[in-house]
């Protein structure tokens, strides 16, 4: 484990957490399908006297002077990116996937604009509009769905039916918890007919569309996309924004900074080109591949043992389980079950839930970190047995007490980068 003797002599109380955090992250299995673990060079960058700097404005113009270094990073990360994803344009600024959801809306809307996106039952995430959030006031949403949730095709027809009667501005792909590859041709050619923008929320697949396992939405005419950049990306904690045409990107630009947000975080957007320098080498494109490979095996193992998986299996880095098909209990009593020994995934609602999102039916897990440790196909029989066992003695204490100790051998032989690797 790495040492922070700084940190120790200064303060203890959050050394003490932090060693408690490197130890349940070597310990346990992390099956949350948004998480990762960054390189041991992401990691250093983020710790960096970048921190220091202000650098409101953008490489070559900005408001404070000192920015030669600050330049370079900035400008590496960008052209990185805009090479990872074929873009002609990429603004790295946004501090989160959140921000980069809203500073794009802001770019492309007028306030009573109106977004189609997906439903949030189906996969969609809740700045894709769900009424907690303030974009509600000042936007309108509208919906599509999966037209067979057994298959979990998206329902093109409905779509466009949808943006034929409510003209929005933007069409919306980008999901949460959606397992399924998206036809983009056919969303484009829909937009196209109501003259809206294509927008793509990859903040989960990212790295997967990078590492040439799913479709890159630019490849079908798509205007934006935006990421984060700390999921299957495996980068540093932040968000991303990139334009297909430098003509939107310059709207985009605007709407980040000053539009939205103040100074860039430095020490992040350094971390963000080293993570896009790594996602750049081939090894990263074995890395994606092998998350998918892991996700199908995971996948078809809980199906060949009863378990109810939404769409029937998987074709990215997610899986979502109907815990009440599955086993009678809800998907809190699960997650609740398996962080006892060890294991970490999320309650999730599963499509037209009937129940409420503290207490939903379904868990969503996912193959990112797992796969950044080394497992490989064979492990996830492995787990697959780990978490059948739990669930069937749930009511166990002392055998559930037993399953961790197996499960924490087990996690052992795999290393954490930045930790133990
Ligand atoms: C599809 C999608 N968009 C946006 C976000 C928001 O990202 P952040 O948590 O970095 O704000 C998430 C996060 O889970 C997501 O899944």
């Amino acid at each position: 484990m790495p040492t922070y003797t700084s940190l120790q002599a200064s303060d203890s109380a959050v050394y003490a957490a932090l060693v408690g955090e490197m130890k349940r992250q070597t310990d346990g299995v992390e099956l949350i399908a948004s998480e990762n673990y960054i390189s041991p060079a992401v990691l250093e960058t983020m710790g960096t006297v970048f921190n220091n700097k202000y650098s409101e404005g953008y490489p070559g113009r900005r408001y404070y002077g000192g920015q030669e270094f600050t330049d370079i990073v900035e400008t590496l990360a960008i052209e990185r990116a805009k090479q990872l994803f074929h873009a002609g344009h990429a603004n790295v600024q946004p501090h989160a996937g959140a921000p980069a959801n809203v500073a794009t809306y802001f770019a492309l809307l007028e306030p009573g604009d109106t977004v189609l996106g997906m439903d949030l039952s189906h996969g969609g995430h809740l700045t894709h509009g769900h009424p907690v959030t303030y974009l509600t006031k000042i936007f309108k949403f509208v919906r599509y769905k999966m037209k067979d949730v057994e298959t979990g095709e998206l329902d093109y027809d409905e779509m466009r039916k949808v943006a034929l009667a409510e003209k929005p501005k933007i069409i919306l792909a980008g999901f949460s918890a959606y397992p399924r590859e998206v036809n983009y041709a056919k969303m484009k050619a829909i937009a196209d007919e109501v003259g809206a923008y294509t927008m793509a929320d990859m903040a989960h697949i990212a790295g997967l569309i990078v590492g040439g396992v799913l479709r890159n939405p630019f490849d079908d005419g798509f205007d934006i996309i935006t990421t984060t950049t700390h999921k299957t990306l495996r980068g540093p904690r932040g968000g991303m924004i990139l334009a297909r045409d430098p003509e939107l990107g310059k709207k985009i630009d605007k709407s980040v900074f000053p539009g939205f947000q103040g100074g860039p975080i430095m020490q992040m957007i350094a971390a963000k080109a080293v993570a896009f320098g790594e996602a750049q080498k081939p090894e990263f494109k074995q890395y994606a591949q092998q998350i998918v490979k892991n996700s199908k095996h995971l996948a078809k193992f809980m199906m060949d043992h009863k378990m109810k998986l939404i769409t029937n299996g998987t074709d990215n880095h997610l899986m979502l389980i109907d815990c009440i098909q599955s086993f009678g209990i809800p998907g809190g009593e699960v997650e609740q079950t398996l962080d006892k020994v060890g294991i970490t995934l999320n309650k999730n609602m599963i499509p037209d839930d009937t129940r409420k999102p503290m207490d939903p039916s379904g868990v969503r897990l996912g193959t990112p970190a797992i796969t950044t440790r080394g497992m490989m196909e064979k492990d996830m029989e492995t787990l697959g047995t780990f978490i059948l066992s739990a669930i069937e003695k749930r009511a166990d204490t002392a055998a559930l007490a037993h399953l961790k100790e197996e499960v924490v051998t087990f996690c052992r032989k795999f290393p954490v980068p930045g930790i133990t690797g």
